[in-house]
This record gives structure tokens, C-alpha cells and sequence, in this order.
């Protein structure tokens, strides 16, 4: 029997409705399965364009061709333009390669800004759109669907462990002025994901902190806000858990091959958790700063850390206390404030050990400025969604917090826990 008014695949206000609808993310290959992985799902194609971090596409390309000799297919096109912090002409000029080349395959490998710019191609060229600016159109039919069977493949294969680009609906790319866009669509992320760790194994030490603790947060803060999204739970909390025993080793042996797959793994899975469920308001607060501050992400996240989780957690502990239990990182008989104290020690720790900043290089906001960048940050869900509801004022308020911090004496730097 037919019902009429039920809704399709890929209605838009179904798709928004991350408490009821499973977005599964596409197939992942990792540890031994990795390059074979690889080679399968690119049967599918016949040209394939590379979207791809300068510095370690010559590190990924013997690996892909082998792969792609495999599967029978041609790499017709690279671009490895991508820097960090990619913009809309950096996209425009990814597309453009695509097109060029005729390619009916995508393959990102790079960190963050790779695959956030092949994700923007991607829904650009095989979305049908004459310019990325476009899929910003409200109401954007293609942006709003769910995948389909037939659509082009799109694999990833992340280098940093990470953001979690992989396997995320979200896409951060900047416009001409300098503000970062968000494109979202379940559709742009890519359908199948490759976790290989040996291109990880050269990535910096700041670099390995910045991705890891971006990766914690993504954990911590899909498990703790308010999206009644049990799948997104569930592998949010795998992901923290494995996250918390991974930072310390990449950190320790960054050489260590296992210690990078957990990593790696980790952040892949906070990124699904994330696709599910959002984050919290450290990172609804955290973007809007990002435009005011010459700082990495990783680094605006732990250095506005402190503020918003003391606030949150002063009538909310309940929240942090529930994820500390289930992640065993407190027993069952310590009480709310016990419990998320230590799920909040645990996540400074890990910023202690990644050598991250625990406030801000001095800032100086008005009351005009904080209310302006409020404004701004209730725009995010997961401003929306964190585990104390927080208005306009209160924003107002934590980010002048914030800006207080940065001008005062460096505090006692707290030590990692042997
Ligand atoms: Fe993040």
C-alpha cells in the first residue's frame, strides 16, 4: 500500500531530523584491507580525479596507481593545489580539473582541507552547479538529498587523524572575504573510505595534536549534547575511549604504525558520530573566533575549552557524568560532579600532552563584538544542542570570559597524569 504523504529518501526536512534517521556513512577498508579496498571500489570508475595535499600526494601515488592498475582504471587528473584553510577559488579550480578531464570518480587524500575541498568539487561538478557558491542557495535540492546508488564515487583517504572529514556531512571552505562557509550534505561525503596508516607516519607533532584533540572533541562533544541519537552515541563513546588511549601513543612513538591505525580510526569514527549527532558549543562557539584569531582550529578548541565546559558543566554535569561512566573513566558511585571532573580532566590532560594552549593569545572584545559573534555562533546546531542550553547572552557572556582570559598571567600548567 502506498502512502502519499510519507516522505522520500532525501526530503530535506528528513534529512535534518538527526534524532530519527541513521545516516549510515559509505564502506571503509582499513589495516590490511586498506589498499585492497581501494582497488575494488575503484572498479566502479574509468577516470579518476585526484584531490590532493601537496605534501603527501607523492607519499600516496605509488599505493593509488597500484591501486587503480588494479581495478582497471586511469588517473586522468590531480590537482594538488590544496592549502590549508582552502577557499572557493581553490575548489573552483578542483572542479574545473574534474570537468576537464571528463573524470566520473573522485579520490581525496590529504587532511581536512583536501577532502573538505574535494567534498565541494564534488557536489559542484556531479551536482550539476556552475559555481560551489551555489550549493549555498537555501533549499539546494542536491545538497539536501541522501546519497543514491548511482552517484559517482567519491573515496577518501585521510592523512592526519583528523578532523574526521572522511566521514562527516560537513565541509568548511572560506569566501573571498575570509568568513568560513559551511556546506553540509550527506551526499558530498564520500562513499567509501580508505584508513592508511603509513601516511601518517611523517605528519608533525603539532600537526598530530592539533588533529587528534580537533578528534577528541568531536567525541567528547557528539556523546555529551543533547541529540537523542543513539547510533551517533554509541560510536561517539568507541570513539573517545579509543581516543584516549591512541593521543598519548601517537604523541609518545609518533613512529608507531599501530598507534597512527587507532588514531586514525578514532577520528573516523568521531567523524560518523558527528554526521549523526553534531557537537557541542565548544565547537559552536569555536568557529565564529576562528575568523578573529591567526589560529589553527585544534588550537581555538583548547584554548576556549575551560570557560565553556566549567559553564556547562555547573548545570549539566549530569551529561559529562553519564559519557565519564560509560567511557570508564569514573565508577559508578561517584556523584554527577565527581564524574564529569574527571571526564573534563582527561580532556586537559590531552591538551597538556599535545603541548595546546589553554586560553587565547590576548583578545579584545566589546560587548558589541560578543554579541555579534553570539549571534553567530547560535547559527550552529551544536551551539543549540549543548548540554546546557545557552542564549544569547550567555554566549555574549562566555565569549567576553574568553577575551578576560586571554589578558590575564599565563595559569599553572597542569600536568599530565603518569
Ligand atoms: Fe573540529
Amino acid at each position: 500500500m502506498s502512502n502519499a504523504s510519507a516522505p522520500a529518501i532525501g526530503d530535506a526536512a528528513v534529512l535534518a531530523d538527526l534524532e530519527r534517521v541513521v545516516l549510515w556513512p559509505g564502506h571503509c577498508g582499513h589495516g590490511q584491507a586498506a589498499w585492497p579496498f581501494a582497488a575494488q571500489v575503484l572498479r566502479r570508475a574509468r577516470r579518476v580525479a585526484v584531490i590532493a595535499d601537496p605534501r603527501v600526494w607523492p607519499l600516496a601515488s605509488p599505493a593509488l596507481q597500484r591501486a587503480a592498475d588494479r581495478a582497471g582504471c586511469r588517473i586522468a587528473a590531480v590537482y594538488d593545489g590544496v592549502r590549508p584553510n582552502p577557499s572557493l577559488d581553490e575548489v573552483r579550480a578542483a572542479a574545473a580539473a574534474i570537468r576537464a578531464d571528463r573524470c566520473d570518480a573522485l579520490v581525496a587524500i590529504g587532511g581536512g582541507s583536501a577532502i573538505d575541498t574535494a567534498k565541494v568539487a564534488y557536489a559542484t561538478v556531479f551536482g550539476g552547479q556552475a559555481d560551489p557558491a551555489d550549493l549555498l542557495a537555501p533549499g539546494n535540492a542536491w545538497m539536501a538529498g541522501a546519497p543514491q546508488a548511482d552517484d559517482p564515487l567519491f573515496l577518501a583517504v585521510p592523512t592526519t587523524a583528523g578532523t574526521g572529514s572522511e566521514s562527516s556531512t560537513a565541509a568548511l571552505v572560506k569566501d573571498e572575504r575570509g568568513r568560513k562557509l559551511m556546506f553540509r550534505s550527506a551526499r558530498s561525503r564520500p562513499g567509501a573510505v580508505v584508513l592508511a596508516p603509513e601516511l601518517t607516519l611523517g605528519l608533525p607533532r603539532a600537526a598530530t595534536a592539533a588533529g587528534g584533540f580537533d578528534a577528541l572533541l568531536h567525541a567528547m562533544g557528539a556523546l555529551v549534547n543533547d541529540c537523542d541519537a543513539p547510533v551517533g552515541a554509541a560510536l561517539a563513546a568507541e570513539s573517545l575511549v579509543r581516543a584516549l588511549h591512541a593521543y598519548p601513543r601517537v604523541l609518545a612513538t609518533p613512529d608507531d604504525a599501530d598507534a597512527r591505525a587507532a588514531m586514525l580510526m578514532a577520528s573516523y569514527l568521531a567523524g560518523v558520530a558527528i554526521g549523526m549527532k553534531r557537537v557541542d558549543a565548544v565547537h559552536g562557539l569555536c568557529t565564529p573566533l576562528e575568523g578573529r584569531v591567526d589560529m589553527a582550529h585544534a588550537e581555538v578548541l583548547a584554548a576556549i575549552f575551560d570557560p565553556i565546559a566549567d559553564h556547562t558543566a555547573r548545570k549539566a554535569a549530569a551529561s559529562y557524568a553519564r559519557a565519564a561512566r560509560r567511557c570508564g573513566l569514573a565508577g559508578p558511585d561517584e556523584d554527577d560532579a565527581q564524574a564529569a571532573g574527571r571526564l573534563l580532566d582527561a580532556i586537559r590532560r590531552m591538551r597538556a600532552l599535545g603541548g595546546l594552549p589553554d586560553r587565547l593569545p590576548p583578545l579584545a572584545l566589546t560587548r558589541d563584538d560578543a554579541l555579534a559573534l553570539a549571534d553567530q555562533a547560535l547559527l550552529s546546531p551544536s551551539t543549540r544542542l549543548n548540554p546546557r542550553a545557552l542564549d544569547r547572552d550567555d554566549i555574549a557572556g562566555l565569549y567576553l570570559d574568553i577575551a578576560a582570559r586571554s589578558q590575564a598571567a599565563p595559569s599553572t600548567v597542569i600536568l599530565p597524569a603518569p
